[in-house]
């Protein structure tokens, strides 16, 4: 039988690459590490190591609080993990695999970063649809991620989603710039000194934190 995991997962999964998976990842392990939790952010993406190189410019930079980012091959070794976590948060590859099915089913809620068009959409809906038939239903939550300034698009990609019978965090991740620095010295958005992109990760990392201990 398979040992289960003693801790609370929540991970992040797609089907389109670069939708905003380890962006997203990051930010709740740093939102919750900031509200007291003790977080391991795990990344499954071996190829990119996104989240484990990202680590290595926060340390660089000094910023607080630190995080425990390790990479892992399979759940097999995250449930041999000794040490007691609050919350692991883990980050998928771009392709949904056997592995990313594996995750989600062991996850408490699966985070499914997707883009308002319909070439983001209509994939992520329909690894929402495979998920959905492996039991993973009520644990699914959609997140508009990289989105524009188009309220309209905004509007109809939510409908859509809603429409499927797929639960959407209400705060959707803003496409700016300026994030792609911050992100790039090892921040999240929420260490910005520009108040307008600290205050979109602000509302993010409070949406999805409330969701993973929640949800
Ligand atoms: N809100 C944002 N504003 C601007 N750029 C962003 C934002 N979120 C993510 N990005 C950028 O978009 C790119 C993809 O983001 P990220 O790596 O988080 O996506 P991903 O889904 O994990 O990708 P992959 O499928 O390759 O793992 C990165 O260059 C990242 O810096
Ligand atoms: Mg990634």
């Amino acid at each position: 039988m398979k040992q289960a995991l003693t801790t609370r997962l929540v991970s992040f999964v797609g089907q389109k690459g670069g939708v905003g998976k380890s962006s997203l990842a990051r930010l709740l392990s740093v939102g919750a590490a900031r509200a007291g939790s003790k977080v391991l952010l795990a990344d499954f993406d071996l190829d990119q190591l996104t989240c484990v190189e990202w680590n290595a410019a926060r340390l660089r930079h000094n910023l607080d609080p630190e995080i425990e980012v390790r990479p892992f091959k399979s759940l097999k070794k995250l449930r041999k993990t000794e040490e007691t976590f609050d919350l692991i948060v883990a980050d998928t590859r771009g392709l949904a695999d056997d592995l990313t099915k594996d995750v989600a089913e062991e996850s408490s809620v699966v985070f499914l970063p997707t883009g308002t068009s319909g070439d983001d959409l209509r994939p992520t809906l329909a690894l929402a649809r495979r998920l959905a038939k492996q039991g993973a239903d009520g644990k699914l939550s959609f997140i508009l991620s990289k989105t524009g300034r188009s309220e309209r698009q905004i509007a109809a990609a939510t409908k859509m989603i809603e429409d499927q019978g797929y639960s959407i965090l209400a705060t959707h991740w803003a496409l700016r710039d300026g994030l792609q620095s911050e992100f790039d010295m090892g921040g999240v958005g929420l260490e910005s000194r520009n108040h307008y992109l600290r205050d979109i990760a602000d509302n993010m990392g409070k949406a999805l934190i409330e969701r993973a201990f929640n949800g």
